[in-house]
């Protein structure tokens, strides 16, 4: 694979990331300029990583050399950068959300078709090793067949951490948008396409209290729920139970857990690209019918680790999902974090919010096909 000429845009907090784990494991991706509105922060974002060139949006759009353009910028400018990029005749990779709803990411999508570009976004976590090896395992009917999943994203939101956290409580933001995508794309590339969905809301405060950052120790309004819980039906029949939740400090709940009749599944969090599963076999649970032995007893209470199947680049890293979208563009082929997940996805965010404001069950009218899996055994940087 030929090395792809690639620009940054947006120098903020998870841009840092995305160089970092370019530069070290991902050879064919090399990030040549980095931009910003504010060129003062592309420059130091530029000088960090020994970037060669820091300039402004526009100067990035016009830059020949640039190939794909990762934006990460905050969600409310994804859209109109989006469709800048794509003018502009560059690939682009975009950080969650592309869209805010259905009918944008499809205005979007059209207008890359048009203009021959490529289209990829995040979350590209179900590309890394943990949910890779969950896929495998699926696959491989360690579990049988699925029926049931539990998805918990449970969090405080951001203001005891973000810089700038207004705008994860403004309209088109929200916890839906901020990290129910991570949950959901594990869901529909593990699972298949979402078929209907029934979801309720709830803002306990309608203020929040900011902790870091330049506005600390002053209240926002949180313009949007800041909690959800839904239903999914998937088209396979599989039902989940997704909650989704910026007001919760701690849990027991599970992060994410699979039921098939077969076993369960287990597996640490979705947000992050390595996490070893645990499955519980059926077999563990009715031993114990025949013979009452210390060990089946001992086996009847337990998980058992299963192995990573795919090297681990770290437990939070991005990058995989362009290195994915750059071997498409080699390939003229279909990346896996493409515009029938995006839209599909999309979809499911904008279905939940109609879902919990008019207590109706909302019907997709998108669907998509589960990502082709990475094959097990290869390098860092092979997809
Ligand atoms: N922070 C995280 O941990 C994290 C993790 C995963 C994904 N994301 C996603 O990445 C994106 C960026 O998040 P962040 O936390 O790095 O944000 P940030 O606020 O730290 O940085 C955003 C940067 O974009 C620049 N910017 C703002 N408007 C611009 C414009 N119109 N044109 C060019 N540059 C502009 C800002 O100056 C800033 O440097 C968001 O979509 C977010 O959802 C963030």
């Amino acid at each position: 694979m030929r090395i792809f000429k690639v620009g940054i845009l947006g120098a903020g907090i998870i841009s840092r990331t995305y160089l970092a784990d370019i530069k070290a494991f991902y050879k064919n991706l090399e990030v040549i300029a980095c931009a910003d509105i504010n060129v003062e922060l592309a420059q130091k974002l530029a000088s960090e990583f020994d970037v060669k060139k820091a300039y402004t949006t526009e100067e990035l759009l016009k830059d020949d050399e640039v190939e794909i353009v990762i934006n990460l910028t905050p969600p409310q400018f994804h859209v109109d950068l989006a469709r800048q990029i794509i003018l502009a005749g560059k690939h682009l990779f975009s950080e969650k959300p592309f869209a805010p709803n259905l009918e944008t990411a499809k205005v979007l999508l059209d207008l890359a078709e048009e203009n021959g570009v490529k289209v990829g976004c995040a979350p590209d976590t179900f590309l890394a090793s943990g949910l890779q090896s969950v896929r495998y395992y699926l696959d491989m009917n360690f579990i049988g067949t699925p029926f049931f999943v539990t998805a918990n994203m449970t969090t405080f939101g951001v203001e005891t951490w973000h810089p700038n956290p207004a705008a994860f409580y403004k309209k088109n933001s929200g916890p839906l948008f901020d990290m129910g995508v991570y949950y959901l794309s594990a869901i529909v590339s593990l699972l298949g396409p979402i078929e209907s969905i029934c979801a309720f809301s709830a803002k306990p405060s309608d203020t929040r209290h900011i902790y870091v950052g330049r506005d600390a120790g002053t209240e926002i309004e949180a313009e949007v729920p800041t909690h959800y819980s839904s239903i999914l039906r998937l088209e396979s029949g599989v039902v989940v139970n997704l909650n989704v939740s910026f007001d919760i400090y701690k849990s027991n709940l599970p992060m994410f857990e699979i039921y098939g009749d077969g076993g369960t599944l287990t597996y640490p969090d979705p947000n992050f690209g390595g996490g070893t599963p645990k499955v519980y076999r059926k077999e563990q649970y009715t031993d114990t019918v025949y013979q009452q032995s210390d060990e089946a007893l001992a086996r009847k209470d337990k998980f058992y680790e299963l192995p990573e199947l795919y090297p681990r680049v770290k437990d939070y890293s991005r990058g995989i999902g362009v290195l994915d979208l750059a071997k498409a563009i080699e390939t003229n082929s279909e990346n896996r974090a493409n515009g029938n997940l995006i839209q599909h996805i999309t979809e499911a965010i904008e279905g939940m919010l109609i879902s919990a404001e008019s207590s109706a069950i909302y019907k997709m009218t998108t669907t998509c096909d589960r990502p082709e899996p990475i094959k097990p055994g290869g390098y860092i940087d092979e997809v």
